[in-house]
C-alpha cells in the first residue's frame, strides 16, 4: 500500500470523510483499530483525520500517534485533516494531528483541510463529499 487515509470518529462523519479522500486519492480509508504498523513499510503518503471533540483530536486518535516512534514516519509523507461545527471557539484537531505526525519523522505534504457538520452528530453539510474527494485528488496529483 502506497497511501492510506486513516481515521477516528465517534458519529461517522469524519468516517464518510475519509472514504471520499480515499476515493479521491485511489486507496482506502481504515479506522484506526484495523491499522497494522507494517502497512507503513512501502507507505509513501499517510493521511490522518479525527473529529474535533472539546478543542481537540479523540482521545484514541490521541493513543494511536502516541504508538509511533520518534522517526517511525520517516521518508512518508503526511497531512491530516478534521471535522468540526462552525462554532466561534472550535479549536483544532487537524493541526495538532499534523504536528504529531511531524514529530514522528514525517513530511507534511499540504496543509490540513477542515470540513464542516451541522450539529454534534452531523450531518456534513452540504457539498463536504465532493470537496473531499476533490482534496484526495489533490493530494495525490501532489504526490
Ligand atoms: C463532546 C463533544 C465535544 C465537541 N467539541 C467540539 C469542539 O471543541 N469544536 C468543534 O468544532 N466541534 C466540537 N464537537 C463537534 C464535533 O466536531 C462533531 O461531533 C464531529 O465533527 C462529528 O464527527 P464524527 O461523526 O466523525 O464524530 C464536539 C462534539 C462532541 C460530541
Amino acid at each position: 500500500m502506497k497511501t492510506l487515509v486513516v481515521y477516528d470518529s465517534a458519529y461517522g462523519n469524519t468516517a464518510k470523510i475519509a472514504e471520499a479522500i480515499a476515493e479521491g486519492l485511489g486507496t482506502k480509508a481504515l479506522h484506526i483499530s484495523k491499522f497494522k504498523k507494517e502497512y507503513l513499510k512501502s507507505m509513501k503518503l499517510l493521511v490522518v483525520g479525527s473529529p474535533i471533540q472539546g478543542w481537540r483530536p479523540l482521545e484514541g486518535m490521541n493513543q494511536w500517534l502516541d504508538a509511533f516512534s520518534g522517526s517511525q514516519l520517516k521518508n512518508i509523507k503526511v497531512t491530516s485533516f478534521d471535522t468540526r461545527m462552525k462554532v466561534f471557539f472550535h479549536g483544532d484537531a487537524a493541526l495538532k494531528i499534523l504536528g504529531r505526525l511531524v514529530d514522528k519523522g514525517g513530511s507534511k505534504l499540504v496543509d490540513p483541510k477542515v470540513f464542516f457538520v451541522k450539529g454534534k452528530e452531523g450531518p456534513l453539510f452540504d457539498g463536504e463529499m465532493e470537496r473531499a474527494i476533490e482534496w484526495g485528488k489533490e493530494l495525490g496529483k501532489k504526490l
